[in-house]
C-alpha cells in the first residue's frame, strides 16, 4: 500500500474506532478507558480516584464525538470555569495535535466550533450561563461530586429531545449529592470505579506515602474512592437511611389522628 492510501486507512480507523483514535494521540487507553471509548450507554459514571485519567479520556471521547457527528454540541461543565477550562484546553491540545482534522470557525479559551457545525462548550458551574443551551449531544460533568443539584437537575431537561448521552466523573465528595446519589441508587447508569491501586500510572510506594501523610479517611475518599462520611456529620448516612424503617407506623395517619 503506498503512503497516502496507508494515511486515508489509519485515518478511516481513527474516525471510526475510538480507541485507535485515542492512539493516535498518543493516549494508549487503561482497559476502563477502553472499555468507556468503546460503551454505547447514554449514561455512564466514572467514580474514578485522583490522577488516574478520567478527564484525559473524556476529552479524548469530547473530541472524537464532535469530529464524527455533524452539528452535535458538546457541553463540559464542572464547579467552576478554571476546571471546565481544563478538561477544554485538553480537549483543544488534541485538537491542535491532530493538525485541526475539521477546520475550525471559532476558536477561543471557551468553545471550539468545528466546520462541520458541531461544537465544543466549556461552562462554569452556573445555571444561569448555562440554561440557554439545548439539544446537547453531550453532556460532560467533571469534578460531578463538587457541582450543585440545582444545576445537575436544571441541565438534564437538554437531552431529553437530543437523546443525549451523559457523563458524569469525579473523586467521591461525601456521601451526598446527586453523584452520590445516582453511584449508590440508580440502575440506570453504566458505572466505572478505578482506584488508584489500579491505575499502572501511581506507584504504590507514593500510596503509602499519601495515607501516611494525609490519614486513612482523606486517602479512602481521594484514592480509593469510597464514599466517606463527612467527618463533621452527627449521624451517618447509614443511620439516617436506617431510620426509615417500613415496618414503623408513622405517628401520625393522614387525618392528622394519633396513629395507635
Ligand atoms: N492511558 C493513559 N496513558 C498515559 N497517560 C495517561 C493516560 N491516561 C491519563 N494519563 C495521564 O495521567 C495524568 C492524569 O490524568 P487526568 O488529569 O486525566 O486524571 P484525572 O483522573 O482527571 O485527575 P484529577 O482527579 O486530578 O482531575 C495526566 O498527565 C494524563 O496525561
Ligand atoms: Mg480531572
Amino acid at each position: 500500500m503506498n503512503d497516502i492510501r496507508k494515511a486515508f486507512f489509519a485515518d478511516l480507523a481513527a474516525s471510526v474506532d475510538p480507541v485507535t483514535f485515542a492512539r493516535s494521540l498518543g493516549i494508549d487507553p487503561d482497559s476502563w478507558q477502553r472499555d468507556l471509548l468503546l460503551s454505547a450507554d447514554p449514561r455512564i459514571i466514572l467514580n474514578c480516584a485522583r490522577q488516574s485519567g478520567k478527564s484525559t479520556i473524556t476529552a479524548v471521547l469530547a473530541l472524537h464525538h464532535a469530529l464524527n457527528n455533524f452539528a452535535s454540541l458538546v457541553l463540559i461543565l464542572s464547579p467552576s470555569q478554571r476546571q471546565s477550562s481544563e478538561l477544554f484546553k485538553k480537549v483543544m491540545g488534541f485538537y491542535v495535535d491532530l493538525g485541526r482534522p475539521i477546520v475550525s470557525e471559532t476558536e477561543t479559551a471557551l468553545t471550539l466550533q468545528l466546520t462541520n457545525k458541531s461544537r465544543i462548550v466549556s461552562l462554569p458551574g452556573k445555571e444561569k450561563t448555562v440554561r440557554g443551551y439545548s439539544g446537547v449531544s453531550l453532556l460532560i460533568i467533571d469534578e460531578a461530586a463538587q457541582v450543585d443539584d440545582d444545576l445537575y437537575y436544571s441541565v438534564r431537561p437538554m437531552l431529553a429531545v437530543s437523546q443525549g448521552r451523559l457523563i458524569l466523573l469525579s473523586t467521591p465528595f461525601g456521601r451526598r449529592g446527586f453523584f452520590f446519589k445516582e453511584w449508590s441508587e440508580s440502575k440506570a447508569w453504566k458505572k466505572i470505579k478505578i482506584t488508584a491501586w489500579e491505575c499502572p500510572r501511581i506507584a504504590p510506594e507514593f500510596l503509602e506515602e499519601e495515607r501516611l501523610a494525609f490519614g486513612e479517611w482523606w486517602f479512602r475518599q481521594e484514592f480509593e474512592c469510597e464514599f466517606s462520611e463527612n467527618l463533621n456529620s452527627v449521624f451517618t448516612y447509614d443511620e439516617i437511611m436506617g431510620a426509615f424503617d417500613d415496618d414503623v407506623k408513622p405517628l401520625f395517619d393522614k387525618n392528622g389522628g394519633l396513629n395507635l
